[in-house]
Formats: structure tokens, sequence, C-alpha cells
């Protein structure tokens, strides 16, 4: 981003690079998470399970490069130390169940994943929107991020609501 364009962002960069770094780390980390449990689980409906869990996690990926967009515009850098990223992500882990059948856990897991992000996004767009006129583009970037991790807590719900007819 050019010089206006980081002029015009009135809100304190320092914090902003921080939250929007860590919601990047957990993106890294959903994205992982994401793809081992697709190629995990077993069973008789696993080729749709594994296909859903697929596509959500192309978002995760894509809200990691968005990010990564609006942090270096901002000046910053994302995370380039995998260890570092795991240390200040916000959602560290996702705890899988042992038995790759047990499909009601994976997905509980990940719906449980999802809660975890929407909480994140939520606590950095009453951030951003506080000063909504300061810095329009995170904002818009935050709310279609979040918008989006709740759609993907309510396809995990949707899939168990399945399994359990
Ligand atoms: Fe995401
Ligand atoms: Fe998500």
């Amino acid at each position: 981003m050019g010089k206006k364009g980081r002029e015009i962002v009135a809100v304190n960069i320092k914090e902003l690079l921080k939250d929007l770094n860590r919601a990047y780390a957990d993106e890294w980390i959903a994205y992982f998470y994401y793809t081992w449990a697709a190629d995990f689980i077993e069973g008789p409906d696993y080729p749709t399970i594994a296909s859903a869990i697929d596509d959500i996690a192309k978002d995760e990926l894509e809200h990691m490069s968005e990010l990564a967009d609006r942090i270096f515009e901002l000046g910053g850098e994302p995370e380039r130390d995998l260890e570092d990223l795991q240390k200040i992500a916000n959602c560290k882990k996702v705890v899988f169940p042992k038995d790759e059948r047990d499909l009601e856990g994976v997905i509980n897991a990940l719906a449980e994943a999802e809660g975890c992000a929407i909480e994140v996004y939520n606590k950095i767009l009453q951030k951003v929107s506080a000063c909504y006129d300061k810095d329009v583009r995170t904002f818009h970037l935050i709310e279609h991020i979040l918008s989006e991790e709740i759609q993907h807590e309510e396809a995990f719900e949707n899939l168990l609501a399945k399994k359990r007819k």
C-alpha cells in the first residue's frame, strides 16, 4: 500500500497488525487440521464429508492469503516462523477423536474450531468498527471472513445433524 493508503488508516496499526497476524496464524492452523481431517476420516459417509471439509479448508487458505495481503499493505509482515506461528495463534489446536470412523467426533471438533474463529473475528470486527471510517478496507475484509466462518460453523452443524438422524 502506498503512502496515502497508509495515511488514511488512522487506527493503532501496531495493535491491528498483531491481531491480523494472530488471525493469519489461526488460518494456517485451521488449513492444516482441516486437510488432515479430510484425509484421515473413514467410513461409508466419508467421501461427501471429506469433500465438504476440503471445500472449507480452501476458504481458510484464502482467508490466510487475504490477511497476508492486508498485513503487507499496512506495512507489516505475516509471521514467517512456523514455531512462532503456533505460539501467536488464538485457536492453536483441533483435537480429533482417535477413531477415524468417529465422524461425529471429527465434525464436532471442526464446528468447535469454527466457534473459536468466530469469536476471534468478532472481536477484531468490534475493534475496527469502532473506527470504521479510519480503516474501511480492514473492516470489510474482517466482515467478509467472519461471515464465511459463520457459514462454516453452520455447515458443520448441518453435517452433524444429518449424521444424528
Ligand atoms: Fe478462516
Ligand atoms: Fe472457517
